[in-house]
């Protein structure tokens, strides 16, 4: 006999939400032949309820309040997509865990920000909060780290995870663009959050990354925790500098466990033009991952929309329907360590772009200032002359970012500096 149905609530029917009720729609035998059971949905919400969606919502329930929805008897399964780390989104998924009902979310502020108290909440009740879609979209990056790799110490994580910010890197190079002209390019496609300081600050990439930093290295979700910086300060020199010297610059995640704790990182880096992550074009996402016993993993794929997020939306949806329903970040989340943050001190090489007065010693000053912040030159390309400068590239050898701030703030009275210099990471891949 067959098993009873999952009955869903979705709450949001943006992009999102429209795409996971069409796979029900569109799948109905191939979701119940994979699970064992009916997958169906008995009620929606939304702000505005007369809008056209292109899909009659008629035959489901409708619910103007969201924590209505998340509480309904005919509800096993409330299926956050309204986004926003407190509010309607936070209220809703609380009242849901606490009306007994499995939670399925695409939204990594609420977990970035809360994860923790939800994850025990959650485990408390005996009750799944899942997540797939929260991070990098239609990549399954969220199962892989926390079932197809849970043999392996993770020793970094690392991943491209904001398709708007890598859409305007890649347009500045491919297109000559400058920064606001490639940030207006993404707005006019209707790439850019409602804030667009959440993607080109960093922000909605540094959420996922904490959220992959907690799965990976069983420690609290630490938001606070990251080193963040977002694309603003890159111009086209760099990204064409970068490119004459071998490399391609991303906003780049990195969670890496050291002996002195979690380092969090989201940052502008260089990473080798020809490396999987320095291939990156346009709005894809791609999240490497490395384990002691698999080495390294490399996940690549569409980060955004439609049918990427809702994919992941129906593998969480699939996995309750199966009665998969495990912790919420790969062990009970009482067991989860506090993070242990660490300033970001593991060595890398830098790149550096400054334009020098071209006059006699000018680069001499600058060569001894690095040397004696033992700061070691691994290569160097001077240009031709600008009006009364000349513009200088470096590329040093690994150095501690202690050690190359000292030298950058040396740099600064040495009196030859025409402009302030630019200092990019390089992260080795
Ligand atoms: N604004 C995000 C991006 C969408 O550009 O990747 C998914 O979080």
């Amino acid at each position: 006999m067959s098993q009873p149905p999952l009955r869903l609530g979705i709450a949001g029917l943006g992009t999102v939400g429209m795409g996971v009720v069409r796979i029900l729609r569109q799948h109905p035998e191939l979701i119940e032949a994979r699970t064992g059971r009916p997958v169906t949905l008995s009620a929606v919400s939304a702000r505005a309820r007369d809008k056209d969606r292109g899909v009659s919502l008629a035959s489901y329930g409708w619910e103007d309040d969201p924590v209505a929805l998340a509480t309904r008897d005919d509800v096993d399964v409330f299926v956050e997509l309204i986004g926003g780390d407190s509010g309607p989104a936070r209220d809703a998924v609380e009242a849901a865990i606490a009306a007994g009902k499995h939670v399925v979310t695409a939204n990594k502020a609420l977990l970035a920000l809360h994860g923790q108290a939800l994850a025990e909440q959650a485990e408390a009740a005996g009750r799944a909060l899942r997540y797939e879609a929260a991070v990098a979209g239609g990549i399954p990056v969220i199962k892989s780290l926390g079932e197809g790799l849970a043999g392996n110490e993770i020793t970094r994580v690392m991943g491209v995870m904001n398709g708007t910010c890598n859409y305007i890197l890649t347009r500045m190079e491919s297109a000559g663009l400058t920064y606001e002209a490639a940030f207006a390019e993404a707005d006019g496609l209707g790439y850019l959050e409602a804030d667009p300081q959440l993607d080109v600050g960093g922000i909605d990439a540094a959420h996922k990354l904490a959220i992959l930093a907690a799965l990976a290295f069983g420690t609290k979700v630490d938001f606070a925790g990251i080193e963040l910086e977002g694309i603003g300060r890159i111009s086209f020199d760099d990204i064409r500098a970068a490119g004459d010297m071998g490399y391609r610059v991303k906003l780049l995640g990195v969670a890496q466990m050291t002996g002195r704790g979690l380092e969090q990182r989201m940052q502008p880096c260089l990473v080798p033009a020809t490396s999987p992550l320095g291939l990156l074009e346009g709005g894809t996402n791609m999240v490497v991952i490395e384990g002691d016993a698999v080495g390294q993993i490399v996940l690549r794929g569409p980060g955004a929309g439609a049918g990427p997020t809702a994919s992941a939306v129906l593998s969480d949806i699939c996995d309750i329907a199966r009665g998969w329903t495990g912790p919420v970040f790969g062990q009970p989340a009482t067991t989860l360590a506090a993070a242990n943050r660490a300033i970001a001190q593991t060595p890398a090489p830098y790149y550096l772009r400054m334009s020098l007065d071209d006059k006699p010693g000018a680069l001499a000053k600058i060569a001894a200032v690095l040397g004696e912040a033992g700061v070691s030159i691994d290569r160097m390309r001077q240009y031709g002359r600008h009006d009364t400068a000349a513009p200088v590239l470096i590329v040093t050898h690994k150095t501690t970012p202690a050690a190359l701030s000292g030298a950058l703030e040396a740099m600064g009275s040495t009196g030859v500096l025409a402009t302030d210099p630019v200092a990019l990471r390089i992260e080795e891949v």
